[in-house]
């Protein structure tokens, strides 16, 4: 959800700027713009649109400088267009603003009574107009902005130039990331790595209200009081550029469901040691994952969907209480959570505003708190009190695949620590559990095999307008992120339900040739899904199930089969197996009909604001 990019150095800063927003694509946006010093001075070209449109307006010889800021907009304030896109001016003041400034309204009437006019409808240029003010009072960039700083209220991340100081960016940020890329005669500021990993993988966090200053020699951070800068050791990215492209695939979604054998192999391994789990590679100590009442598991979308699989796992292998929680609704519920309780955060990003939210009203409750996240150094990483790590790589289609995967596997690990830790299994059993748990990556591999069957089937169900997903238990929960899967990606409609539901309203809804997809992975319930997939099949239904290799499934409950592979050795993880053809099935659905797959209409990869 917006992505900022600024560059200071020796090449031209349109091409990079204008790379870094392609790679900043995915995070999800509606406009575009650049500014930058040229020759004849601080230069604005912005356009409604794809970046395409913007390289449209710049045309074939791009507008000559060496450093600028670029910006791509995810509306909030104002609708999509070219006069609300970033950057905004206001006399000297030229910037670019992710987050959601809360008191603009309010800044913006006292603007309005000393004259100023506004162009745009946005809160950003209420930023850039305030700015103005106190420049003009303090002639000095860190002093002006320090000044505005204290009037604003919400969440930012800013990328400023002045007119008077050429090659000079300053930037800070509260509540939505920042870094600044750290290369050899060229410095960077971005929302995120994918964006400056073609230049540089070493880069410096910014803190809150830290106000970061960068030249082509230099990266200066100075303290959000005073003027004294801050000594800051510099992170190193262990992603590489080749993981951020498309490497061959025609959509990056395609290569991430691809790529979740390597993921789970990388998130699990560090975890085992002599056949047990061991979190001591992240300082997660035993202690801290023992004594305690209750879970509550807090996330938003896929994250909460892999934080249900999670529950079922800790509830069955070590009986202790679990509630999973969307995070939106978690921060205004008021939840009963204190010392006694463990929140474990569930986050691809590490920045979903929702998310970062319940973790803070958490901690303020006493819970102990630990996140798994997948962005090293993204706010929830840095603000739970403990963080384990998933290894899935950058991952760029908005639609989540490989974090989901890895997020579940985090819960099998977990779980067996909190089972062995709470006493409910000992090592002996956990050993012969770390074995299936260390094929996971082999059956993950087996089931993507399935590709060439979800192929077909996408093809039976691609004119349908609305579908259904059934299931049990874990196969409720995938069934949930098999539907959330088809939806964002293909628009297509489509609810899951708990199949014994189905019969208590949406049944009616069952006409002929209505798609129904059943997740029947569970032996122990098989039979009653395929009593669910009769009566949808009795009202002329067409039922697709996904089941366990071997499972006996009669003529007349199914229309199509999907067999996981037979490397599935345990029912507790088939979930990490059936969740490949549900994406398979809606990435082929979206693609016949020829949507944008990786960058679906008004969803955001890392959703930052409320
Ligand atoms: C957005 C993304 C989803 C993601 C959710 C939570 O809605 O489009 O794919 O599951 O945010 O994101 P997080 O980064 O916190 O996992």
């Amino acid at each position: 959800m917006c992505g900022i990019i600024g560059y200071s150095g020796k090449l031209q800063a349109a091409n990079v700027l204008l790379e870094g927003l392609r790679n900043l694509e995915y995070r999800g946006y509606d406009s575009a713009g650049i500014s930058l010093f040229t020759k004849s001075g601080l230069k604005t070209y912005k356009a409604q649109g794809r970046l395409s449109q913007l390289e449209a307006l710049l045309g074939e010889n791009l507008p000559e400088g060496q450093c600028g800021i670029g910006h791509t907009r995810w509306a909030t304030h104002g609708a999509p267009s070219n006069v609300n896109a970033h950057p905004h001016a206001s006399g000297s003041i030229t910037l670019v603003h992710n987050g959601i400034l809360e008191n603009y309204m309010e800044l913006k009437e006292v603007l309005l009574k000393k004259g100023r006019v506004f162009a745009s409808q946005t809160d950003t240029e209420v930023i850039a107009q305030w700015l103005d003010e106190e420049y003009q009072q303090a002639h000095e960039p860190i002093k002006a902005i320090r000044k505005t700083l204290k009037a604003l209220k919400g969440s930012y991340a800013l990328g400023i130039l002045f007119a008077e100081h050429p090659g000079v960016i300053y930037a800070v940020r509260k509540d939505s990331p920042l870094i600044i890329g750290l290369g050899q005669g060229e410095n960077l500021i971005a929302s995120d790595i994918t964006a400056i990993l073609t230049y540089t993988r070493d880069y410096l966090l910014v803190e809150e209200n830290e106000i970061a200053m960068i030249t082509p020699e230099q990266a200066k951070i100075y303290s959000p009081e005073g003027e004294q800068l801050v000594k800051r050791e510099p992170c190193r990215a262990d992603w590489d550029i080749g993981a951020a492209q498309k490497g061959g695939y025609a959509h990056f979604m395609r290569k991430e469901i691809d790529e979740q054998p390597h993921a789970l192999e990388a998130t699990i391994s560090p975890r085992v040691n002599n056949g047990q789990i061991d979190f001591s590679v992240d300082h997660v100590e035993d202690a801290f994952l023992s004594n305690f009442h209750s879970v509550q598991i807090v996330a938003c979308g896929t994250a909460m969907h892999a934080g249900m699989i999670g529950k079922h796992l800790i509830e069955s292998l070590a009986r202790i209480p679990v509630s999973v929680n969307i995070a939106s609704e978690y921060r205004y519920s008021n939840p009963i959570v204190g010392k006694d309780d463990l929140v474990i955060i569930v986050s691809q990003s590490g920045e979903t505003a929702d998310t970062l939210a319940a973790l803070r009203l958490a901690k303020l409750h006493g819970a102990r708190t630990l996140a798994i996240v997948n962005v090293v150094g993204s706010s929830i990483a840095r603000e739970a009190e403990r963080v384990l790590y998933t290894y899935a790589g950058p991952e760029i289609a908005v639609a989540s695949t490989k974090a989901y995967s890895v997020q579940t596997a985090m819960f099998y690990l977990l779980a067996l620590r909190i089972a062995y830790l709470s006493g409910n299994m000992d090592t002996d059993k956990i050993f012969r559990y770390v074995e299936k748990i260390q094929a996971i990556s082999q059956m993950v591999k087996d089931s993507l095999k399935t590709a060439p069957i979800c192929k077909e089937i996408a093809a039976d169900l691609v004119d349908s307008s609305d579908l259904f997903y059934i299931g049990r238990g874990l196969d409720y929960c995938l069934s949930l992120e098999g539907s959330l899967k088809l939806k964002e990606i293909s628009y297509l409609h489509s609810e899951a339900y708990a199949a014994g539901e189905l019969k208590h309203g949406t049944i009616s809804l069952i006409t002929e040739k209505v798609p129904v997809i059943a997740v029947a992975t569970q032996s122990s319930i098989l039979e009653k899904m395929i009593s669910n997939m009769r009566e949808v099949k009795a009202r002329g239904g067409f039922v697709v199930v996904i089941c366990q290799a071997g499972s006996n499934i009669p003529e007349d409950a199914a229309d199509r089969v999907i067999y996981l592979p037979d490397s599935v050795k345990d029912e507790l993880l088939a979930p990490l197996a059936a969740i490949v053809p549900l994406q398979l099935i809606a990435y082929e659905i979206a693609s016949l009909r020829g949507c944008d797959v990786d960058k679906p209409r008004n969803l955001a990869k890392s959703v930052t604001v409320e």
